[in-house]
């Protein structure tokens, strides 16, 4: 699936140049977003449909301030609120906003593959902002913009991912993402939450922290998924921070020069000490701002816009 093809489904299928498009497009957008007027008519006249199944701030808010910024009219649709909730299939929900007409459909979903059925049902551009346990490719792509641009380059980099790989779909885009772009990846985390034949992936796994982190120039903590965990994935999430959580004393082991990551939303104290999310070398708000400036570009890009 190319990215030009119309729709932002995955990271899987984009190549390295297609990626490098994206988080050039979107350093001229940020661009944008530095100026006292932060809007450009790019997008005037075109609608985009926010569908979002599933509670969500950042991605919802990030996706809708873009639209804005590029003069698009953006609607919000939440489940709780709609038709679905009278028995509406989602393709059915969608082919009606679609003939409304909307030309962008943003879908968040807990099902993985909603993305992919949408896009097949309907003739408007979908853009994936996460489904299910699959991918979250915006979320990926900003990711790699913000190394970018602490970092200055990507490739031959050294990424660590810590925490609930299985239920992430952060992980999936996150890995295919940096690999594509030519930085290592090793995984993390306890036996039970991490994915079975993980070593396929062309990662290296460790179920030990500290290994991780010896060399890594990033690292990105996920967020333990309570609400898709619904048995014993680990004993218990004070269990989990003691043996897996990124502290301070770990970072200093290891060197304690790599830059910290996290997508949101954080469990302070978990996943992540308090101090280190408020570190210096913590780029986790570095990624909310750079966020709507990967899908300014994003949305910009599946409308059919050249390079920007
Ligand atoms: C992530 C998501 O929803 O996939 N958050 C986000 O989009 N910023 C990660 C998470 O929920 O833990």
């Amino acid at each position: 699936m190319s990215f030009r093809g119309p729709h932002l489904l995955g990271i899987r299928g984009l190549s390295r140049g297609d990626i490098e498009e994206i988080l050039d497009s979107a350093g001229t957008f940020r661009a944008v977003l530095d100026r006292d007027i932060k809007k450009v008519p790019t997008l005037r006249g075109k609608t985009i449909v926010n569908l979002f199944f599933e509670p969500s701030t950042r991605t919802r808010t990030s996706f809708e301030l873009a639209g804005k910024r590029l003069s698009a009219d953006v609607v919000n649709f939440s489940q709780s609120t709609s038709s679905v909730v009278k028995g509406e299939t989602l393709i059915d929900t969608a082919r009606t906003i679609e003939a409304m007409p909307a030309e962008i459909l943003v879908i968040r979903h807990p099902c993985s593959g909603a993305a992919e059925l949408l896009a097949r049902s309907v003739s408007a551009s979908v853009i994936n902002a996460g489904d299910g346990m699959h991918e979250h490719p915006t979320q990926a792509l900003l990711d790699l913009y913000t190394v970018r641009e602490a970092l200055g380059r990507v490739e031959g980099l050294r990424v660590a991912i810590v925490g609930d790989v299985l239920h992430s779909r952060v992980a999936r885009s996150d890995i295919l993402a940096f690999k594509t772009m030519g930085a290592s990846v090793v995984v993390c985390g306890p036996p039970t939450i991490l994915p079975p034949g993980l070593a396929e992936w062309g990662v290296d796994v460790t179920l030990r922290i500290a290994e991780a982190l010896e060399g890594a120039d990033v690292v990105i903590a996920l967020r333990m998924q309570m609400e898709r965990q619904n048995a014993g994935f680990v004993p218990s999430l004070n269990e989990y921070a003691a043996l897996y959580g990124l502290t301070r004393e770990r970072l200093d082991a290891a060197g304690g020069r790599m830059v910290v990551m996290h997508p949101g939303p954080i469990n302070r104290g978990v996943e992540i000490a308090p101090d280190v999310a408020d570190s210096a070398s913590s780029l986790i708000l570095n990624q909310v701002a750079n966020g709507m400036a990967v899908r300014m570009a994003v949305l910009y890009l599946v409308a059919g816009g050249a390079s920007a």
